[in-house]
């Protein structure tokens, strides 16, 4: 087995590598002067199962168009078996047509992913689960709960503690990990605009008076979502909320959206390599998911199973 890396996420991928005990593969991904992208492998991989460790977040086009090219240099030097491994896939937001004449983009880049020469890819927290069915080669679908659960067991587990979905969209996800956090009660926000030009009403569904909400989702963006649900939640009498997000994009001002929110905590996992100010920011958390990710690698190479990773 070898562990292969782009330049998105070098210490994900430097700690999934200890924790296999094994060297990160000894390659190079340069620019040329008019940024073209150029990928050298310095090792014999023919015949071997590798694994490339490559998120496809900010600058997302560029990380994606890394990956093609080292699954491409990997496929031309005989490479037994290529995973695609990307803890988090960008563009998993555009899974469907929002509206006539758009693009389903999550699928054009499976495709392309394919096409490149992946035989396998291995994700964290899909946006969604139906996202595997756009490729047509074996995909592991990984989830953060278990390590998010016990960070939150950890913290919060002596406390009166109500799960929360931001909105409705995420109800599945935060119920599963409510599930592991000894049947919690779930609460949700319900953002309505009834009129078009009126603004957002956000109705809580769920007692949450008196309790220490903890928001989960998969993705952190602008922030806008989870600083809005934090106010509704503080407004309706919860004593407190803290949000357990896994993908961390984090664009434009989002730290310090964060960083003057009602929130007393994000934490967030290393699935996209986090930022300078996110890693200073007191109020953001990051937790690894090297030890999970690393595991998962281990399982799909010994052909064992990787579902029981969350039993
Ligand atoms: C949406 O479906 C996702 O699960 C997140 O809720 C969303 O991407 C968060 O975006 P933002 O942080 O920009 O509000």
């Amino acid at each position: 087995m070898k562990i292969m890396s782009g330049n998105s996420n070098l210490p994900l991928a430097r700690a999934i590598a200890a924790y296999l005990e094994i060297p990160l593969t000894d390659a190079s991904v340069r620019r040329f002067a008019d940024d073209e992208i150029f990928v050298e492998i310095h090792e014999n991989v023919r015949g071997e199962d590798v694994f490339i460790v490559q998120p496809t977040g900010f600058p997302a086009n560029d990380n994606l168009m890394e990956l093609l090219i080292c699954i491409d240099a990997l496929r031309r030097a005989s490479a037994k078996r290529i995973t695609a491994v990307v803890p988090y896939f960008g563009y998993a937001r555009q899974d469907r047509k929002p509206g006539p004449r758009t693009p389903i983009s999550a699928k054009l880049v499976a495709n392309l992913m394919t096409e490149a020469g992946a035989d396998r890819v291995l994700a964290v927290d899909l946006h969604a689960g139906q996202i595997q069915g756009f490729f047509d080669i074996p995909t592991d679908n990984l989830y953060a709960a278990p390590v998010m659960a016990a960070d939150i067991q950890a913290r919060y587990g002596d406390q009166d503690l109500m799960v929360v979905s931001p909105d409705v969209g995420g109800v599945v996800r935060a119920r599963a990990l409510a599930k592991r956090l000894d049947n919690a009660p779930l609460a949700i926000v319900d953002k309505r605009r009834d009129r078009p030009g009126e603004s957002e009403v956000m109705n809580i569904i769920g007692e949450v008076e008196g309790r220490h909400c903890v928001m989960i989702d998969d993705i952190v963006d602008s922030g806008g979502t989870l600083c809005n649900a934090a106010e509704a939640l503080l407004a309706n009498g919860a004593k407190s909320v803290a949000a357990y997000i896994t993908h961390g994009v984090l664009s434009g001002g989002a730290v310090a959206r964060i960083n003057g929110s009602k929130l007393t905590e994000l934490v967030i996992s290393d699935s996209i390599r986090p930022t300078e100010a996110a890693e200073k920011s007191d109020r953001i958390r990051i937790l690894t998911m090297a030890p999970l990710v690393g595991e998962a690698i281990r399982r799909i190479a010994d052909e064992s199973s990787v579902s029981s990773l969350f039993d």
